[in-house]
């Protein structure tokens, strides 16, 4: 196990993070969609050194059956910790801590899902943090929405999310494993980009009325910020799967090339 360093001091005199970044400035975020050829639908992010998997199937039969919702489908999200994504082995039994993240994470996605159009199925929606450093669940909400979007369940629009903090009485905006740790507090929250509607908001340690108002702001700015990065990664994944007419096309063209030239060879041939 790596010894855990606590750094002297969270923000340095110039009001930098002690890993050099701006109070409002996210880790380095990278989120890839598609990333897993079984699954209906599925996403990768990277948030510094965060990094989930996040795999979609349905809407499909649900089992066992007496989950079965009658006027809709049943959401349903396992979020779990991989053993190795922590320096302690996480024991692979599931956590009370995995079943309420599996649980706010359902709740913060399934506003934007049309789940009344699939009564009685399921849609499952797997998270497994690889390596876990912090803002796992909401990189798993970035993740996760992704996911259902590239399974091509029909979405009022992706959910971007992300956590906001406070060490020694400054907030700060997405935070690493230290900062979580040896912070103030952590107010990690999910928006609905259109509207700016919450659908996660949660608080651990203590804010005044003045900091939490103002650290949603924060949160709301990151997660446009988010939103955008998310619209990138699913314009990436779609510009690689060209359409299926063009490929048929492109495969036509190629056929058409090589009959000219084997028919072009046979004139010659003929020529002679
Ligand atoms: O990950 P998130 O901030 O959403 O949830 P948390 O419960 O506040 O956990 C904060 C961090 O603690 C995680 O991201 C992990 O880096 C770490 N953690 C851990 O080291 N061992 C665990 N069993 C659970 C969390």
């Amino acid at each position: 196990m790596s010894p855990e360093v606590k750094p002297d001091s969270l923000l340095n005199a110039e009001g930098l993070r002690f890993d050099g970044r701006r109070i409002d400035e996210l880790r380095p975020v990278q989120m890839e969609v598609g990333v897993l050829k079984t699954a209906d639908g599925s996403a990768s992010i990277r948030q510094g050194k965060t990094y989930i998997l996040a795999a979609v199937y349905g809407p499909r039969e649900l089992h066992p059956r007496h989950l079965t919702l009658n006027d809709r489908a049943f959401l349903r999200v396992v979020y779990r910790m991989a053993t190795f994504s922590v320096p302690d082995r996480k024991r692979p039994a599931p956590s009370r801590r995995e079943r309420e993240i599996s649980m706010v994470i359902a709740n913060a996605l399934q506003p934007v899902l049309f789940l009344e159009q699939y009564p009685k199925a399921v849609i499952d929606v797997f998270i497994q943090v690889i390596q876990a450093d912090g803002g796992t669940r909401c990189a798993a909400i970035n993740a996760a929405s992704l996911a259902l979007a590239d399974a091509g369940i029909p979405m009022r629009s992706l959910v971007p999310s992300v956590a906001v903090g406070k060490a020694e009485g400054t907030l700060i905006v997405d935070l690493g494993d230290e900062e979580d740790k040896y912070g103030e507090g952590d107010v990690p929250l999910a928006i609905l980009p259109g509207t700016n509607e919450l659908t996660l908001l949660q608080q651990d340690g203590s804010f005044t009325r003045e900091e939490l108002m103002e650290a949603m702001q924060m949160g709301i700015n990151a997660c446009k910020y988010l939103h955008e990065l998310q619209k990138d990664a699913l314009k990436r994944s779609y510009s690689k799967k060209a359409p299926e007419g063009e490929d048929d096309d492109d495969e036509m063209d190629d056929y058409d090339d090589d009959l000219e030239t084997d028919l072009g060879e046979a004139d010659i041939m003929e020529d002679e």
